[in-house]
């Protein structure tokens, strides 16, 4: 071919139309991979809510990642929102009957008007107390702890078979307190929880690092251990009836709070370790509670928190009024 003709079938691609339209699109395609690697990229897809990282409200098309990716409506639906924000009153080794009786009747007004889960867990010796006054009621019952034998030589222990049997649906196992006085190990955390499950039961399993370990920088380690422990063995589905308490050893009762930043931090990271183990819809859905020291005055700062999902509330659940704020924080 000629030189002149050359030239002239080039200027004949930009006077067709369809010519010039793909040689266009080849350009723009070129330019956009060029960038891609410096640009934040487009999403195609709309969604309803924030999701994790931050990303505000918003429909329609719009611009945002590092590469081109077609996201799922679900994918930005809030996950915070979808999930259940439980309170739960741990009342530890306190208050006899008529005791109990007072505080639950003075909490039954306070709570009835609230949106998130109320649980209260009791001494044994409350539950049927609990159990009746409760009755018809948003508040629900609770043991402190459970066997993982079904029956037999275990003087003093009680069996999950025995709390269903009356009624109660939650229990809370692995408090740092069982750990730390009773010689509760990762090993029968899992052999608890495992029983508490199967028996048809909503576990509050508690973990967290003492100081010491906080100070050694192994709080990531020590807790991802213990949840790891204390879920083996377990299905996806029965991973579904479990609410993790993160509750470090050095807040509880000592009116020394984790800051709002370093509970979410944890949570998060127990929330990722969940995920590690099982997949990421399951972890998203899992109630994530922080306990130790949370009361009436920092509640709203730990219950904003995205991975925060309520509280295990030791000296706060025994009184009513106070209680009841935490309730009505977690209800927002
Ligand atoms: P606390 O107890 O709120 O009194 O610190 C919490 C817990 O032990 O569950």
């Amino acid at each position: 071919m000629k030189k002149w003709e050359v030239q002239d079938s080039v200027k004949n691609a930009f006077l067709n139309p369809a010519a010039a339209f793909a040689l266009g699109a080849f350009c723009g395609l070129a330019i956009g991979m060029l960038c891609m690697p410096f640009s934040k990229g487009i999403v195609i897809g709309s969604y309803n809510g924030s999701n994790n990282k931050g990303i505000p409200r918003r429909r329609g098309l719009y611009y945002r990642c590092r590469s081109i990716r077609i996201i799922r409506k679900e994918e930005f639906v809030m996950n915070k929102a979808l999930r259940k924000a439980i309170i739960a009153g741990n009342w530890k080794m306190n208050k006899n009957r008529k005791e109990a009786a007072e505080l639950i009747n003075a909490l039954k007004p306070i709570a009835a008007d609230k949106t998130c889960g109320v649980i209260i867990c009791v001494p044994f010796t409350n539950l049927e107390t609990a159990l009746s006054l409760t009755e018809g009621t948003n508040i629900e019952v609770g043991a402190e702890n459970v066997h993982f034998e079904k029956s037999g030589a275990f003087t003093g222990e009680i069996s999950a078979d025995m709390l269903t049997e009356m009624g109660v649906k939650y229990v809370i196992v692995g408090h740092s307190e069982r750990r730390q006085y009773f010689g509760e190990t990762d090993e029968t955390v899992n052999k608890r929880t495992t029983a508490a499950i199967e028996a048809g039961m909503t576990v509050i399993l508690c973990v967290g690092e003492t100081l010491a370990e906080r100070e050694l920088g192994i709080t990531e380690e020590v807790v991802a251990k213990q949840v790891k422990v204390a879920l083996h063995g377990l299905t996806a589905d029965q991973v579904k009836n479990i609410v993790i308490a993160y509750e470090p050893v050095w807040a509880i009762g000592t009116g020394k709070t984790a800051t709002a930043e370093q509970a979410e931090e944890v949570c998060a990271f127990i929330r990722a370790t969940v995920a590690s183990l099982y997949d990421q819809a399951i972890a998203n859905g899992m109630t994530i509670q922080y306990g130790g020291s949370m009361n009436e005055k920092n509640c709203a700062e730990l219950l904003a928190k995205e991975n925060i999902d309520g509280g295990l509330i030791g000296g706060a659940s025994l009184v009513a009024e106070k209680f009841g704020v935490l309730l009505a924080e977690a209800s927002k």
